[in-house]
């Protein structure tokens, strides 16, 4: 009952980012105004309600405001409130800013005013914002226009609180806009995917959001004290009580129907099936995994319900489920990733080791998908940002660093053919219900050729920036010490809790790279003094000092430019082993022993 106490609670928190529920507005947002023949800057600004002037400060590259480039995005300052649907009172509230109302002149009708603000709204919008009925602008007078907006999130990230609200036009996408505004990296399209859900992949319709700089040039960090107000948590409340009910009468209804189920699903272990995709040369022998259908699959997650979604990587989105009364992950891919999907599958079914993630099963109708045995946990990057989850401590952090290392060294060494992942990085590292880890995202994985003599073939470049090792970034050189080096990124998340790639807030031309930045702090004259800054704060200071030093030599020795110099995943097996074993014996002395917690 817990877990699915947790989910629900879960499926509120989402319901609340999304919009119904709103949390305490801030005072500026901005709107991405396009810019077309007709219009003006005088015109925009008093669409809004500004002086033009107001606007100038946002628009650097607005040199001369009588000549602008059509195409231009204008960005435009509003402030961005909780507003309730003035259509329907007692609705929930929505994020917005409330513009001044716009006077229609006669026989002009949502479309047209949609269209004059750039559709920043739509005219479906302006009707349901709007009271009286049909879709004729009501007589003369005035529209109350309204365009949605984000303070962001602090679920997602606490350095981003001023966003820009963009619809996108023909042929534009998530990612395109987001190019716009220099937000591009791997890293930060992850996090705009999940402040833009469901939007990735959508193009020349809807609105989406996007972190923007101020003025001054720097991101402005989330407003603290945006706690939900009281309506929100009533309204969260009675959302609960609600997904609650419908969970437990789902429940019922499942539970129900397998009653009188067959298991018809479930071929034979010794009936190897043939996957259906004759372009593969080969064919896959996918043993011992179930067909899904489609409908199952579907239903389990009521129709892939932004409520079930529970992760979004490259590939695909991640789903939750209950299937033949097993927790489950669905991963749902499109039908252009079918060398990530054919790859995963190979790797998993051919594969099995209580630090890698179970494949349960698979379908190809429609889309492709991928079910796996679900991890309670969530992944170590969510961890480590400290989004909603305790700060792992140290001795958690060394264990699963040692558990991810075997998942490899069986990949690396003891399967045949043996494997190369080729993403290891800690969003693709999963935590379970006891903080035991398993890796995940076998999309990249390759077969290694080890032992051969000849040099590994040179193939496309895939992976995550600040994750690759020199060799495989420049000449596409794949092998084992591909994952070594991802794998010595990860240990230095595990002690910094920073992202592979480290912006520092000003610029972006200024990033480093994780690897980097300890490679300076380590080659100090005094390396132990000079890492404890860069120890995640949230370990609050309780840590041994002399294993914290010893991870960050593993992970330098991993990162090693030369691939020949890294260790080998089982030398890192052993010393992690070794490591988490003095740990262990130093959290019992503590515990006969107790004493004051060492200060960082
Ligand atoms: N079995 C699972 N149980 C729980 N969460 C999962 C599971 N598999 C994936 N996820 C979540 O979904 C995210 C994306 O999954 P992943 O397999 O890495 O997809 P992609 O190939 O698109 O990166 C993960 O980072 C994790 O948060
Ligand atoms: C600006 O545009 C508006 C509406 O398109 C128009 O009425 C107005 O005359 C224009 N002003 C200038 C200075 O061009
Ligand atoms: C604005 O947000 C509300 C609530 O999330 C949503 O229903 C509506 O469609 C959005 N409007 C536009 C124009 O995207
Ligand atoms: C703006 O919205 C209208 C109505 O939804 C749509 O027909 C039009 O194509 C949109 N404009 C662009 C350029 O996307
Ligand atoms: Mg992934």
């Amino acid at each position: 009952m817990l877990p699915l106490l947790l989910l629900v609670a879960g499926a509120a928190s989402t319901a609340a980012a999304s919009g119904d529920g709103c949390r305490v507005g801030c005072p500026l947002a901005l709107a991405a105004y396009y810019f077309s023949a007709d219009s003006n800057l005088t015109f925009i600004a008093s669409l809004f309600g500004f002086d033009y002037t107001a606007l100038l400060p946002y628009n650097p590259a607005i040199t001369d405001s009588n000549y602008i480039v059509t195409g231009v995005r204008v960005s435009v300052p509003f402030r961005c409130s909780c507003l309730a649907l003035l259509a329907a009172p007692g609705s929930t509230t929505y994020l917005a800013g409330s513009l001044p109302p716009y006077a229609v002149s006669r026989g002009e009708t949502y479309d047209d005013v949609a269209s004059e603000f750039a559709n920043l709204t739509t005219s479906a919008w302006l009707k349901a914002t709007n009271a009286g009925p049909s879709d004729k602008v009501p007589g003369a007078g005035t529209v109350n226009v309204t365009v949605n907006c984000s303070c962001g999130d602090e679920r997602v990230s606490p350095r981003y609180g001023l966003f820009i609200t963009y619809p996108l036009w023909d042929g534009e996408t998530l990612a395109s806009a987001a190019e716009l505004y220099g937000f591009s990296s791997p890293a930060q399209m992850e996090l705009l995917r999940r402040y833009n859900p469901g939007m990735d992949g959508v193009s020349g319709k809807g609105i989406v959001f996007i972190p923007v700089k101020d003025p001054n040039g720097s991101y402005h960090p989330l407003e603290s004290g945006n706690n939900l107000s009281g309506g929100a948590v009533a309204g969260i409340v009675i959302a609960c009580i609600v997904v609650f009910v419908m969970v437990i009468w789902l429940f019922a209804f499942f539970y129900r129907q397998h009653k009188f189920r067959q298991p018809v699903l479930l071929p034979s272990p010794d009936e190897p099936v043939q996957l259906g995709n004759a372009s593969q040369a080969e064919g896959i022998k996918v043993d011992r995994s179930i067909v899904f259908s489609y409908k199952e699959l579907f239903n389990a997650t009521q129709g892939f319900n932004m409520d079930h979604k529970i992760g979004q990587g490259g590939f695909g989105a991640v789903y939750y489920a209950e299937l033949q009364g097993e927790k489950a992950a669905i991963k749902k891919m499109d039908t252009q990733a079918t060398q990530e999907f054919l790859a995963e599958l190979k790797v998993l079914t051919h594969v099995h080791h209580l630090n890698l993630v179970r494949l349960i099963g698979y379908c190809v109708e429609n889309c492709l998908f991928l079910v796996y045995e679900f991890i309670e946990n969530g992944n170590l990057s969510q961890h480590l940002c400290g989004t909603g989850y305790e700060p792992l401590s140290w001795a958690t952090r060394v264990r699963i660093a040692l558990d991810s290392a075997r998942g490899l060294e069986y990949i690396h060494e003891h399967t045949v053919p043996a494997y190369v992942h080729r993403d290891i990085k800690s969003a693709n590292i999963l935590i379970d219900k006891d903080f035991r880890a398993k890796v995940a995202d076998f999309g990249l994985t390759k077969l290694a050729e080890i032992g051969g003599t000849s040099q590994p073939l040179p193939t496309r470049v895939v992976g995550t920036f600040g994750y690759m090792p020199p060799e495989y970034a420049r000449y596409g050189e794949v092998s084992p010490k591909v994952d070594v080096f991802a794998f010595g990124v990860v240990l230095y998340e595990l002690i910094s809790a920073k992202e592979a790639i480290v912006r520092s807030s000003e610029s972006i031309s200024s990033a480093k790279s994780l690897v980097y930045l300890f490679e300076e702090t380590l080659s100090t004259p005094d390396p132990k003094e000079a890492l404890q800054e860069l120890i995640d704060p949230n370990l609050g200071g309780d840590y041994p000092i002399d294993s914290v030093v010893k991870i960050a030599y593993l992970a330098k020795s991993c990162t090693h430019e030369e691939p020949r110099m890294r260790p080998t995943m089982r030398s890192v097996v052993v010393a992690l082993m070794a490591l988490s074993s003095e740990d262990q014996e130093l959290s019992l002395e503590q515990e006969l022993f107790p004493r004051e917690p060492r200060s960082g």
